[in-house]
This record gives structure tokens, C-alpha cells and sequence, in this order.
């Protein structure tokens, strides 16, 4: 991969976004599952360049937070008196590069490849400045490119001082540019805050350096979806979706199926194996991993968890930070919740609840559970309405459930207590001591048959619904 190692980055993220009337900064919003800013820092790191630097202002440190791990420098812009202002701002810290690529913290889709055409185009054009634009059927919110004719342009008109005959225009400034730092600068010392807000805009320097003969180019963007910016809700809901897009035909790409893949959503850092298949509104978030031939059928949330191959998740699995390895199956309407581990075979069924619990392999925990802070060995059968008592009120206990035991159904086991191997469990037990290996634990009264009982009572019956109807005629 080339470095770009005579270009700095300038990524301007210190707005507040007041279009989007929100208590959270613009660019701390997310689309496509990772802040907008994050998008952008991590399309820049991707250039090699020689540094990137990110504006801040608006909600800082929150900012700073998200960039910073990326391995960026960021410098306080403090009020924020326009785009021009922020550059202005940055000018020491981005230092003496011979190029400056600058970016909106905005417009999180555009892709490296991109960016690289942009300084290559540049770089060959030997121009002061090249715009990367695109030409949208509603150009509406963006400002205007005016072309000289041919390739050069003469400046760029924000929406706000659009004349009635410049409204026609349908090419876009994507606030991406490729400054000769060299030439940006005296320019931009030249702008003036002639404008409504008493801001100085970036876009002002374009017309400047036209001005001074200076050549100014721009590049029409071969996906123009990619220049979208994040202005207001509607945007954010765009670009989330052309997101979700990419990651779906990547992912399709790399050999997974999915059904009616414009509702299944799935975050950046996710990754599927070959053959396995997604149906319909399934959400895979976090950082989820699905092995391969696995089936996650409709309505399952896998959130920050690892799936081994050929699992099978039927409907409506909710799953957090667990683990399940090769061919499990799980569901419908399975819950496990952080730190649960199903290991190879197992079966978790309907309406379980595993929190922080072992279910081993081959075993079975089928129908209506809950399994807290448990580990259960091999081939064992839990079964159906088994609960762990794991919480007294004050603290939580473990229960040990070894190898080939049989809890009979609607159990409650009250932890902390231990299973041997190959013990059995009476239906229905309260279980509070300890099973032994190859023992029966039985905690429940014993039954007693009375004979004629039921008979008795409804003859009993009968005699009173008739004192009743009697007595209700005489009223
Ligand atoms: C800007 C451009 C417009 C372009 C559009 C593309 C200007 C004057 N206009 O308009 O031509 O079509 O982007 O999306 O540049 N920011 C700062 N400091 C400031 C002001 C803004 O860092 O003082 C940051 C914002 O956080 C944002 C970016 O700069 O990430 C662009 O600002 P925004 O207010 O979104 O500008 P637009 O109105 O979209
Ligand atoms: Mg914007």
C-alpha cells in the first residue's frame, strides 16, 4: 500500500449540528453501527498519510474519546467561527505538509480509494486546490459548484447566498478538498465573515484563489452517495442504510446467504463464515463472529458473541456476549446473557435463560429454564421448568451439575449446591443438599391417594348448589 506521506489529513468535527436538534454532538452520532467522526478518521488512516488531525469544539472530550485510540492528533477549536476558522485554528498543529487533504466529520461514507483518486488528481492537475463533488437530482442543503467552464472552477456558493439562477445548479460541494498548502493559506487569510452567521467559510477560499489565477479543480465522485453529509435525522437514517448496504453485499460477497436482506442489520466489525444463512430481520452486532453453515433464522439479536460452525439458531434468540460452539442449537425464543458458554452439541430450547453458565457437551436444556451462574458437564438432560435459586437476596451462588444427570422437570435447585455424575433429580424437587454421584435426590411430599375422595366431593357439591337454588326461590 503507498503512504502519502506529503499529505496531511484535516477531518473538521467541531460543530454542533443544530439541524439535528440533539443534545449530542453531530459527529458522535451513529450511523452504520460506529460514530459518523470514526467512519471518517478510520477512511483517513487509510491513506497513509503524514498525519491526521481532527477539529474539535462542540462536545470535546466526548470527541476526543472516539478519535483519539485512532491514533489521531485533535486541537480545540473554541467558539467555532466556521469551516475556515477551523482551519485556521489547526494550521500549527497539521505543520508543514506539502498537501492537505480536508474532510467534514459529516460525511462518514467516503471510502480510501476515493480519497487516494483525489490527491492523485491533485497531484497530477498541479492545481491549488481540488473539490471533490458530486451531482445529486436535490442538491438542496449543500453549496454550489460554479464552473469556469471545462474542468476549472471559479467558486463555490453556499445555499444561503444562491442567486435564483445559481439554484439550478445541481453539482455539490462534498466539503472533501485537496489543498497545495502552500497556496490554502494566503488565501484563506483573505476570507472575510461576510456572511449571516459571521462565520468564515472554507468554501470562500475557493473563489479567492480563483481570484488570485490560481487553478482550482474538481472531481466528480463516481458514487456520489459517498459525498452524502449528516445534516439532519433523515440524512443520518440515508447514510445508516447505504451502511447496512455495504456491509450486507460484503459479507454475500464472502459467501453467506441472506433473506430479504434489506432487513437484516449487521455492524461493521461482524464476521460470517461461508454458508451459513441469515433469514429476515436478524440483527449480528458488536464485534459477533458466525462460523461457517450455521442457520440464524428470523428475528435473532446476536450482540458481542462467538458462534462456532453449523449452529442453529431457530427464531428469536436473544444472545450477549456468550459463546456457542459447533453445532449447537439454540431457541426459539433462547436467551443467554453475558458470559454463557454452550459448548459442541449442546441444545438450549425454548424460553431458556443462561446467565454466566456452562451448559457441556451434548446437553440438554430444552424447554422453559433458568440456568444462572451454573456449570453443567456432558450429556447431561435438564429438565423442562428447572430453575437455579442462585440469588438469595444479597448474593449469588454457584451450582455444579456433573456429567449424564437427570434433573426431572420443574426442579429448583438452591445454589450453592452440587450435582454428582450421573445423578437423577425427582420431578418436581427442591433440591437444597448436595446430589451424589449415581444417587436419586427427592425433595418433595409424598403422595397420598385417598380413595372415594373425589366422588364424595362432588355428591357434596350437588347437595349445596340445591340448598342454594332453594333458598334463592324463596327470596
Ligand atoms: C458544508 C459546506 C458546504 C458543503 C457541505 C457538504 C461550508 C461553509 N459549507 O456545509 O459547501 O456542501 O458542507 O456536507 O464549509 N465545523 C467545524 N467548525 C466550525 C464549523 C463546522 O469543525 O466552525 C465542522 C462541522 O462539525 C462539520 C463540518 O465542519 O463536520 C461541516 O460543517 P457543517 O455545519 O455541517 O457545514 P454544512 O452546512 O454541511
Ligand atoms: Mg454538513
Amino acid at each position: 500500500m503507498t503512504k502519502n506521506s506529503d499529505v496531511a489529513i484535516l477531518i473538521l468535527a467541531a460543530g454542533k449540528g443544530t439541524r439535528l436538534k440533539s443534545s449530542l454532538a453531530k459527529v458522535l452520532h451513529c450511523a452504520g453501527g460506529r460514530p459518523l467522526v470514526e467512519h471518517v478518521v478510520r477512511a483517513c488512516v487509510a491513506v497513509r498519510p503524514k498525519k491526521i488531525v481532527v477539529v474539535v469544539g462542540h462536545q470535546a472530550e466526548k470527541v476526543q474519546a472516539v478519535v483519539e485510540p485512532l491514533d489521531v492528533e485533535t486541537v480545540l477549536q473554541q467558539p467555532q467561527n466556521g469551516t475556515g476558522h477551523a482551519l485556521l485554528v489547526a494550521r500549527r498543529v497539521i505543520g508543514n505538509a506539502k498537501y492537505l487533504l480536508v474532510l467534514p466529520g459529516d460525511a462518514p461514507l467516503v471510502r480510501p480509494e476515493t480519497l487516494k483518486a483525489l490527491i492523485q488528481k491533485h497531484k497530477n492537475g498541479q492545481a491549488a486546490a481540488t473539490i471533490l463533488t458530486a451531482v445529486l437530482a436535490d442538491p438542496s442543503g449543500y453549496g454550489r459548484i460554479l464552473r469556469k467552464g471545462g474542468e476549472a472552477v471559479a467558486a463555490i456558493i453556499e445555499e444561503s447566498q444562491l442567486t435564483a439562477e445559481q439554484r439550478e445548479l445541481n453539482e455539490i460541494n462534498s466539503s472533501i478538498y485537496c489543498f497545495t498548502a502552500a497556496k490554502l493559506w494566503p488565501a484563506l487569510a483573505e476570507v472575510k465573515p461576510n456572511n449571516r452567521h459571521r462565520e468564515i467559510y472554507l468554501t470562500d477560499a475557493i473563489g479567492v484563489l480563483n481570484a488570485k489565477g490560481e487553478t482550482v479543480l474538481a472531481e466528480i465522485a463516481a458514487d456520489s452517495r459517498e459525498m452524502l453529509g449528516c445534516n439532519t435525522r433523515g440524512d443520518l437514517a440515508e447514510v445508516d442504510h447505504a451502511f447496512r448496504e455495504r456491509k450486507r453485499e460484503e459479507l454475500m460477497r464472502d459467501g453467506v446467504t441472506i433473506q430479504l436482506p434489506e432487513t437484516v442489520l449487521v455492524d461493521p466489525d461482524v464476521v460470517v463464515g461461508e454458508d451459513t444463512v441469515i433469514e429476515p430481520c436478524v440483527q449480528l452486532l458488536g464485534k459477533t463472529k458466525i462460523g461457517m453453515r450455521c442457520v440464524v433464522k428470523t428475528g435473532c439479536v446476536v450482540y458481542d458473541s462467538v458462534l462456532g460452525d453449523g449452529v442453529v439458531l431457530e427464531p428469536h434468540c436473544v444472545i450477549t456476549e456468550s459463546r456457542i460452539d459447533a453445532e449447537v442449537i439454540a431457541g426459539p425464543f433462547a436467551r443467554m446473557r453475558p458470559e454463557s458458554h454452550v459448548k459442541r452439541g449442546a441444545k438450549i430450547g425454548n424460553f431458556v435463560e443462561l446467565k454466566k453458565s456452562t451448559v457441556g457437551e451434548g446437553s440438554k436444556v430444552p424447554h422453559l429454564s433458568y440456568v444462572g451462574d451454573t456449570k453443567i458437564g456432558k450429556k447431561s438432560n435438564i429438565g423442562a421448568g428447572t430453575i437455579t435459586c442462585n440469588y438469595d437476596g444479597f448474593q449469588k451462588y454457584p451450582t455444579i451439575i456433573g456429567s449424564k444427570v437427570f434433573i426431572g422437570s420443574d426442579s429448583a435447585l438452591v445454589a450453592p449446591v452440587k450435582l454428582g455424575d450421573g445423578a437423577y433429580v425427582a420431578a418436581g424437587s427442591t433440591i437444597t443438599e448436595n446430589v451424589p454421584a449415581d444417587a436419586l435426590g427427592i425433595a418433595r411430599g409424598r403422595q397420598v391417594n385417598k380413595k372415594g375422595w373425589a366422588s364424595k366431593k362432588r355428591r357434596e357439591l350437588a347437595a349445596w348448589e340445591k340448598t342454594k337454588k332453594h333458598s334463592k326461590t324463596r327470596h
